[in-house]
C-alpha cells in the first residue's frame, strides 16, 4: 500500500485517448491533479514520445493508459456481412461533405503488445487499463518497473478479476461516466450500474478504488473521499472544459451550452462500442447501423478529424459524462486546481 500514498486523496485527470495530450498531462501533473494520458490509440512510437514529453515536463505522478484488445475483426468478412451499414456510413460522409475512403485496417490499429513493451522500455509511474484485464505475470513485470498497475471496472467481477490479477487498485466507472464503457465481462447494457452501486457492490473486494463517473464538482469528490476504500478520485469531463484540453473550440462552447440531461446518452453510433456524449444527427443516423469495435470507430474516424477541423459539432464525437450539464464556464486548468482544491 506504501507505493500508493502518493496518489492518495488526489484527483485523477481521467484518461481520455483523443482528447488528452503530452502537454495538458503535464500540466495537470504539475497543478496538483494526476494527469493520465489516455493512449489507446496511439502507435508504440507516439507512446514512447509522449511519455518522454511529459517526464520533461513534470517529476509528479502521471499515468498512461491503454486499451487491452486481443486481436481484431477481420475487416473484410465483417463489413460484407452486412453493406447496408457502410452504405449508412458514407450517406453520413456525403451530408457532412466529406470524401469517404476506407481506414488502412488493421495496420491503423495498434499492437496493444508493443503498446505494452514500449511503455516497459521507459515506464511511468503509473499504468492504467480499460476495455479487458492483462495477465497477473504481466502485472508482476510492471510491478518490477516500479509501476502502479490500476485495472478498470463496471461490475463486481471485473474488479475481484483485477484483485486476482494484483493490480494495485481499480477505476470503478459508473454509468454517469463519459467516454467508452470500460466493460469486459459481460455485455454493457448489464453493467450500466450508478457509481455509488458499484462502489456498494464491491466493498468486500479487498483493493483500492478510485471512482469514476459524472464527478464535476468538488462536493461530490469531497463526499467520495470520504469513503475509506477511495484512493483518489477521477474527472474528466469537467476538466476537458478548460482552455488547455485539447478539443477544438466549437466542442468546447457545445459542452458548455448543454443544459438537460437528456442531451447526454449512450451509443454505439460512432465506435461500434456503447460509450456516452453529447447526442447530434449521427447517433440518430447511425443507430443501429454500426459494425463491431473497432471496425466502426475506424470507418467515422476520418468523418470525425474533419468536423473538428471544420468545428462542425454535427459530426464530433463529444464524449462526456453526465456531470457536463452541471458545468456551464470553461476555466483554466490552474482555476479547475483551485476550485478542486488540489495542492501542488
Ligand atoms: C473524451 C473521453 C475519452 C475517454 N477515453 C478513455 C480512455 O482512453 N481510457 C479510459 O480508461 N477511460 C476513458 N474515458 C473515461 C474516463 O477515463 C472516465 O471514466 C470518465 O471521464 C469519468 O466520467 P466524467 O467524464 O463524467 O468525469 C474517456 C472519457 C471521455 C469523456
Amino acid at each position: 500500500m506504501n507505493r500508493l500514498q502518493i496518489l492518495k486523496g488526489k484527483i485523477f485527470q481521467a484518461p481520455m485517448a483523443g482528447a488528452t495530450n503530452p502537454a495538458f498531462v503535464a500540466k495537470s501533473s504539475n497543478l496538483g491533479f494526476v494527469g493520465n494520458l489516455g493512449c489507446g490509440y496511439m502507435m508504440p512510437s507516439k507512446i514512447s514520445e509522449g511519455i518522454e514529453e511529459i517526464k520533461k515536463e513534470t517529476s509528479k505522478p502521471f499515468g498512461i493508459n491503454l486499451f487491452v484488445t486481443k486481436g481484431v475483426p477481420d475487416y473484410e468478412s465483417v463489413v460484407s456481412s452486412d453493406k447496408s451499414i457502410l452504405k449508412a456510413i458514407e450517406t453520413v460522409y456525403a451530408s457532412a461533405d466529406v470524401s469517404f475512403s476506407a481506414p488502412s485496417y488493421p495496420s491503423c490499429v495498434p499492437p496493444f503488445d508493443k503498446q505494452l513493451e514500449a511503455v516497459l522500455q521507459n515506464p511511468p509511474p503509473i499504468v492504467s487499463f480499460t476495455f479487458g484485464i492483462i495477465s497477473a505475470d504481466q502485472v508482476e513485470q510492471l510491478h518490477a518497473k516500479n509501476i502502479i498497475v490500476i485495472g478498470t471496472a463496471t461490475n463486481r467481477e471485473e474488479a475481484v478479476s483485477w484483485k486476482q490479477a494484483g493490480a494495485d487498485a481499480v477505476v470503478l466507472q459508473g454509468r454517469e461516466a463519459g467516454g467508452h464503457r470500460g466493460t469486459w465481462i459481460g455485455p454493457e447494457k448489464d453493467s450500466l450500474f450508478k457509481l455509488d452501486e458499484l462502489i456498494e457492490a464491491t466493498k468486500d473486494v479487498d483493493i483500492p478504488i478510485i471512482p469514476a463517473g459524472g464527478v464535476a464538482t468538488i462536493q461530490r469528490a469531497k463526499v467520495l473521499q470520504q469513503n475509506p476504500r477511495v484512493l483518489a478520485v477521477t474527472v474528466g469531463t469537467a476538466l476537458l472544459m478548460s482552455h488547455e484540453s485539447p478539443l477544438c473550440a466549437a466542442h468546447k462552447k457545445h459542452f458548455v451550452e448543454l443544459s438537460q440531461p437528456s442531451q447526454v446518452a449512450n451509443t454505439f453510433a460512432f465506435s461500434g462500442k456503447m460509450a456516452k456524449g453529447a447526442r447530434n444527427g449521427v447517433f440518430d443516423e447511425l443507430e443501429n447501423k454500426y459494425y463491431p469495435y473497432p471496425i466502426q470507430h475506424y470507418l467515422t474516424s476520418g468523418l470525425r478529424a474533419e468536423a473538428a477541423k471544420q468545428q462542425k459539432t454535427d459530426y464530433l464525437a463529444m464524449w462526456c459524462g453526465d456531470g457536463v450539464v452541471e458545468r456551464s464556464e470553461l476555466k483554466s486548468l490552474e482555476e479547475l486546481a483551485k476550485e478542486f482544491e488540489v495542492e501542488k
